[in-house]
């Protein structure tokens, strides 16, 4: 669909995400024509702002794409400001009596999008509020857009969802996970399903393990009051980690609808075993923290952080999955903040075949096992890793690499995560948003682990800023034979 019409209201309208995600997507969405004349976005949060700032504000934050001042002025014209304190009734009437009048004036067919960018404990208020002040229009559709994090564990996370569904369907909530919206973890399905050459190994007969490395560059920057409380396993595993695995383990969809897709990931994290005794946690799972290296500083030191935090920073883990298709196959993932390099990419080794045939004594190379690499980011791409002769004389090895990297060209038009998604909000189409059952499965695998974590809080390893995490992450693969796989 394209030029569809809505409005968009923005909770946290002054924020963060707003300024680097929100608004440079919406105006990549309205220069490629998805929104168009019929759409209007109402800014909305504490502080007092004009309508002239808010657009001022717009301006600098989608300065990078504009390449004709009008266009940008028609843009920002869309956008309408208003300070608003989320528990206060009265501040609904006026919310709804300017969504009704921008209704009218864009003809947005009572279309309407809630986008909460903010603090989550005010979610279910918002909900509650939206619905008993009749901004939820019933002529045409209302959805509400939630940022992470859902909850802090299941309970929270129940409360939560039982405090938005008062005032909104399932059906009406896309709960982001934007790692959902990149360019890469969507292709995992079409390789996976469209090519035979996988989908007939995708198992445990021929896959050896899988790795999932999230790795970043950053330390927790200003968010450090969030991270202290948060730490790496819920800001990284429990959505984006465990949703990757999802797509990696879960079986063929009978169709790509969001229904259908939903339907599978749900049991593929029904299928992830949950470790219940102390020993298993620590035994499938490390946690780390980073120190000072020459250049930065550790994280006991990063503001708002308390100077005695035993919050982790990094997480390596080890994750079964007791199905069929997998039983057997080990999932090693690890993320954390402060390590080498910027990088995320799933690699997946495949066994070795079942004889040497060729030789492995004075030779420079042998026979290594397939792997096929997903590229996330910064590099989006596959890699595929085969073995072949050495050209000429004698049987000796050549270890050769294919690779598919897309160019930079291809990046800067492919559209970024929060684009896509809003475009998909729009449309209606849930496929890349977590349904309440995956969070729900999510939380009772991580807060088992976070539970005996609690117990003995330091057990907790330190690596230096700019290293890949603790010796006890290799440790954990070693004990099985394994070793993280070097990325190239
Ligand atoms: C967010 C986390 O969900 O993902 C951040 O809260 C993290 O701590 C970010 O930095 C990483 O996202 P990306 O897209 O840069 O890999």
């Amino acid at each position: 669909n394209t030029d569809i019409s809505a409005l968009f209201t923005i909770f946290g309208a002054t924020g963060d995400l707003a300024h680097r995600k929100l608004y440079p997507s919406l105006f990549r969405l309205y220069k490629k024509g998805f929104i168009n004349e019929n759409f209007a976005v109402i800014g909305t949060a504490r502080r007092e702002w004009t309508n002239d700032y808010f657009h001022e504000v717009i301006a600098e934050s989608v300065k990078d794409l504009v390449d004709n001042e009008d266009e940008l002025v028609k843009f920002t014209s869309h956008f309408y400001y208003i300070s608003h304190n989320v528990k206060d009734a009265a501040h609904y009437v006026e919310l709804k009596k300017l969504s009704d009048r921008l209704d009218e004036k864009y003809t947005l067919k009572n279309n309407r999008i809630f986008y909460l960018a903010m603090a989550p404990e005010f979610f279910g208020t918002i909900g509650d509020m939206l619905k008993q002040n009749g901004l939820i229009t019933k002529d045409g559709f209302s959805r509400l857009i939630i940022e992470k994090p859902f909850g802090s564990d299941l309970d929270t996370a129940k409360e939560l969802n039982e405090q938005l569904s008062h005032s909104f369907t399932e059906d009406q909530i896309y709960r982001i996970d934007h790692y959902l919206g990149k360019e890469m973890v969507q292709n995992i399905s079409a390789v996976r399903f469209s090519n035979m050459i996988f989908e007939s190994l995708w198992n445990n007969k021929y896959i050896d393990n899988i790795q999932i490395t999230l790795a970043e560059t950053v330390g927790v920057e200003d968010r450090g009051g969030y991270y202290d409380r948060t730490g790496a396993l819920r800001d990284m595993v429990q959505n984006h980690v465990l949703q990757i695995i999802a797509l990696l383990v879960m079986e063929p969809p009978m169709s790509l609808s969001g229904e259908d897709v939903r339907a599978e990931k749900i049991k593929a994290l029904r299928s992830l075993r949950v470790y219940k005794s102390k020993d298993e946690v620590w035994e499938n799972f490390v946690r780390g923290q980073y120190t000072s290296n020459d250049e930065v500083a550790g994280y006991l030191d990063e503001p708002n952080v308390n100077s005695d935090s035993d919050t982790e920073t990094f997480v390596a883990g080890k994750i079964s999955v007791d199905n069929f298709r997998w039983a057997g196959v080990p999932f090693y993932i690890r993320t954390g903040k402060r390590m080498a390099q910027k990088e995320t990419y799933i690699h997946v080794q495949f066994k070795h075949v079942s004889m040497d045939l060729f030789p492995t004594e004075d030779v420079d190379e042998i026979a290594e096992p397939n792997i096929l690499t997903i590229h996330i980011s910064p590099l989006e791409g596959f890699s595929l890793r085969l073995n072949t002769k050495k050209v000429g004389q004698g049987t000796e090895m050549k270890n050769i690499r294919m690779h598919q990297i897309m160019d930079e060209e291809t990046l800067m038009n492919s559209p970024e995560a929060y684009e896509r998604l809003l475009l998909d909000c729009l449309n209606g189409d849930p496929t890349n948003f977590t349904h309440w059952q995956e969070v729900e499965q999510s939380w009772r695998f991580i807060d088992q682990i976070r539970k005996i974590w609690d117990e003995e809080p330091d057990q907790l390893y330190q690596y230096e800023s700019g290293t890949m995490g603790p010796k006890e992450s290799y440790q954990l693969l070693e004990k099985d034979g394994n070793n993280w796989i070097e990325f190239n």
